[in-house]
């Protein structure tokens, strides 16, 4: 029975929340397993419109369980304020669970995600702001606050002197700001922890029977494939691991239990913050890609750059997290153009690139070789079957598919939960 990994193959931002919403009741559990609320997801339902940052889509799903992961860090005022915005609106968020092992985000490292990026000037990464690198860090630095270190208050206390031990060097010595306190920080850290304690759970546990027994569970990545901290855009990538392996380290199943993978794609390109990106349109076309797509993030509200579909990266997110499946979103913002161009190779100094070029300063200096298909000019939002699509359309698609090298599973046409096109059931 599946065990359904959906992750991005692009850099963030591709709907995921609505691939995952796609499988709808038969799922029995969505973990998240990597990132914490730099994440922003936005699911329509009916029309009620629901931003989610840190907790997993599946929450909107009433018989689903949705479960944090251990790979996942997690600030615990952002939790409860989901929560209740979600119970304020009367969504039932009472199957949630939490892994002991989910490190938290303590406020000092907000302060220093945010300083940090200031600090760095012209060479800063672009970063949400919500302390998510300064968090993965401790947690290879081996200095991290987990959710089970909440419930102790002398090993709490202990923990955090030792974290800013070092932290509080920092933060007054380089970045000349005021320490952290340790008491306050240890205060704030318990004042969730009896709210927190009845979703803590051995979630690998918990995951392990679902799949003994069977049911249908779904592992949504946040960030994307191109932020990921071994196979992307190093260093503009975040700090955790968004491609498919993390879903077996954040979640605490082995890899063999995974059945498939799907790699969430829009029918062009975007990205937030610094990096390389090079089917970027800085022109008008660039603009009316972000204005008709409402390309602004839902976490940041910074406009995303945007750009043409890239076979490349698609190529490359098939390859390293060996998908089986795509879901192409957005095709609807496409119409109205005469050709649209795809990125099928780069030319890096006059050499042709059909693969990732495997250094970063060689991504960095590629330009796009396109193939211009035939655009349309009917709209799409109302289309649900293959054959309600016009004819280029289809042909779009269809050269997408053969370009990227994995099967394009669903088309969707617009930002409703009924706005798309199913070619093959990813649960089948
Ligand atoms: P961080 O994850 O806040 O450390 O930011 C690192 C990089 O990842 C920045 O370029 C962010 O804009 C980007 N990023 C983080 N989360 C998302 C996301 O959910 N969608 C798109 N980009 C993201």
């Amino acid at each position: 029975m599946p065990a359904v990994v959906v992750l991005g193959a692009q850099w963030g931002d591709e709907g995921k929340g609505k691939a995952t919403d796609q499988l709808g009741s038969r799922v029995d559990y969505v973990v998240k397993f990597n990132g914490g609320n730099n994440a922003g997801h936005t699911v329509v339902v009916g029309d009620e419109k629901y931003a989610l940052h840190l907790l997993p889509s599946g929450i909107l799903s009433p018989g689903c369980t949705p479960i944090i992961g251990n790979g996942v860090v997690v600030d615990l005022a952002v939790l409860f304020e989901e929560l209740e915005g979600l119970q304020g609106r009367g969504v039932d968020t009472s199957k949630l669970l939490i892994s002991s092992s989910a490190h938290v985000i303590p406020s000092y490292n907000r302060t220093l995600d945010k300083v940090t990026e200031r600090f760095l000037g012209k060479r800063q990464i672009g970063t949400t702001g919500r302390g998510i690198g300064p968090t993965y860090a401790d947690k290879m630095n081996r200095v991290g606050i987990r959710i089970s270190d909440l419930f102790d208050e002398e090993i709490l206390h202990d923990k955090v002197e030792g974290a800013l031990a070092q932290k509080n060097q920092i933060l007054t010595k380089i970045y000349n700001r005021r320490s952290a306190d340790i008491d306050e920080v240890v205060a704030e850290l318990r004042s969730y922890a009896d709210r927190v304690a009845p979703m803590v759970a051995d979630t690998g546990l918990v995951l392990n029977r679902a799949l003994d027994e069977g049911k249908n569970v779904v592992f949504e990545a946040g960030q994307a494939t191109m932020l990921d901290v071994d196979h992307g855009t190093y260093p503009f990538v975040t700090s955790s691991s968004a491609t498919a392996g993390g879903a077996a380290t954040g979640s605490g199943i082995g890899p063999t239990r995974i059945d498939r993978v799907v790699g969430v794609i829009k029918a062009y390109t975007t990205r937030v913050g610094e990096g390389p990106f090079p089917t970027e349109l800085l022109d008008a076309v660039g603009e009316q890609l972000r204005k008709t797509g409402g390309e602004y993030g839902v976490t940041t509200g910074r406009p995303r750059r945007c750009g043409w579909y890239d076979a490349v990266v698609a190529r490359y997110a098939g390859r390293v997290n060996g998908l089986t499946d795509l879901v192409l979103t957005k095709l609807d913002v496409l119409t109205g153009f005469e050709k649209v161009p795809v990125c099928v190779a780069y030319d890096v100094d006059g050499v042709r690139h059909d693969e990732m070029p495997i250094d970063q300063s060689a991504f960095a200096r590629a330009t796009p070789i396109y193939e211009e298909l035939d655009g349309w000019w009917e709209d799409l939002s109302l289309a649900r079957t293959w054959e309600d699509l016009p004819v280029n359309a289809r042909r779009y698609v269809e050269a997408l598919e053969e370009m990227s090298g994995t099967r394009i599973s669903s088309v969707g046409v617009g930002p409703d939960r009924e706005a798309t096109i199913v070619r093959h059931d990813l649960l089948g």
